[in-house]
């Protein structure tokens, strides 16, 4: 094999190649250069990330990012490596994930999490240094071009650029602390919200939709599209307590549905808790099919 190094990660010259990394790695990824470089930057300072690449041949083969949570209490840590299939087996993991180990024991935090598509050599890996599963999430893959459910009339479904971005952010941040989690989410800045949803390159604004009860927002759900890669990824769907139950989720997600078959894109990715009955039972619905896992292992440290 041509000799691999490890070095600093630089954000603006490796966009391309990382964003290709994290395609190589997650077929379903829904990411480009601009979108990876976007988000790299909204991560606030208080991550104390640390990110180095593996390179063979002049060509990022492997990455680590090693950080706190910060949208949690600064206990957690999040540690995630990445290797190109072709490059598999030879070390370059493991070189990366003592790197990112020594990082995340730096930090003081108390436990270290990882989140992987389950595959029988990556919960090895996990397994044989330590790690355990403490959750899981049911992968799910939808042609948004086959369903055949019609909204609701009932229902008044906006996109998300015709809505007052604070209104998202509101029923997003009271709702994600609802969501099944390791742990809770403390806040979510509404700045840093906007960097990391609003603003990103591939959030779409004509296809993520609220649902409008008595003049306010009651239910989300945000999608980010690439029509390039004709692939879209529904990154959060909430209703707001006091309107569950009332059909509220399906209405916004069949609008986001609706508008991906209409635009070119061929296939949504979502991602729930397995223990998420009620979002399981919309997606269910709507067709989603359930593809495999994506687990969080935890390391107490
Ligand atoms: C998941 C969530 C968005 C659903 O919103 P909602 O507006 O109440 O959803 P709907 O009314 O459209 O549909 C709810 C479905 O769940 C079903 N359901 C509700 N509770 C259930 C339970 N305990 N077990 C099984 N099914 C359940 C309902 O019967 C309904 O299915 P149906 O349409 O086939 O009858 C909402 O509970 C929420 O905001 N949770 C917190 C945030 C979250 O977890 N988001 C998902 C992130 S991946």
């Amino acid at each position: 094999m041509a000799s691999m190094t490890i070095r600093e990660l630089e954000p603006v010259a490796d966009a391309g190649q990382f964003a290709d990394l994290l395609l190589a790695t997650h077929p379903w990824t829904v990411t480009n250069a601009a979108d990876w470089l976007h988000r790299r930057r909204a991560i606030p300072e208080r991550a104390r990330l640390f990110s180095r690449v593996a390179v063979a041949d002049d060509r990022i083969v492997g990455a680590v990012e090693a950080g706190l949570n910060f949208f949690g209490s600064g206990d957690v840590a999040s540690l995630r490596v990445w290797v190109r299939p072709e490059h598999r087996n030879r070390g370059v993991g493991s070189a990366l994930y003592e790197l990112g180990l020594e990082h995340v024991r730096s930090l003081g935090a108390r436990q270290a999490t990882a989140m992987f598509q389950e595959s029988g050599p990556g919960v090895s890996f996990a397994t044989r240094r330590g790690w355990t599963e403490a959750r899981a999430e049911t992968l799910s893959l939808l042609d948004p071009r086959a369903v055949i459910e019609e909204p609701d009339p009932a229902v008044d479904v906006r996109p998300a650029r015709e809505l007052d971005p604070h209104e998202l952010h509101r029923i997003d941040e009271e709702t994600t602390r609802d969501m099944p989690a390791l742990e809770q989410v403390s806040e979510i800045d509404y700045d840093e919200w906007c960097d990391f949803v609003w603003d990103s390159p591939l959030f779409a604004r004509d296809g993520s939709f609220g649902a409008v009860v008595d003049g306010r927002v009651a239910s989300i759900s945000l999608l980010f599209a690439s029509k390039e890669l004709g692939r879209g990824m529904n990154m959060f769907t909430g209703t707001s307590r006091e309107h569950r139950g009332r059909g509220l989720a399906l209405a916004v997600k069949l609008a986001t549905t609706a508008w991906a078959a209409e635009n070119g894109i061929a296939q949504i990715v979502t991602m729930n808790d397995e223990t998420n009955a009620p979002m399981l039972a919309v997606n269910r619905r709507l067709g989603y099919v359930p593809c495999g896992r994506r687990v969080e292992y935890a390391l107490d440290l």
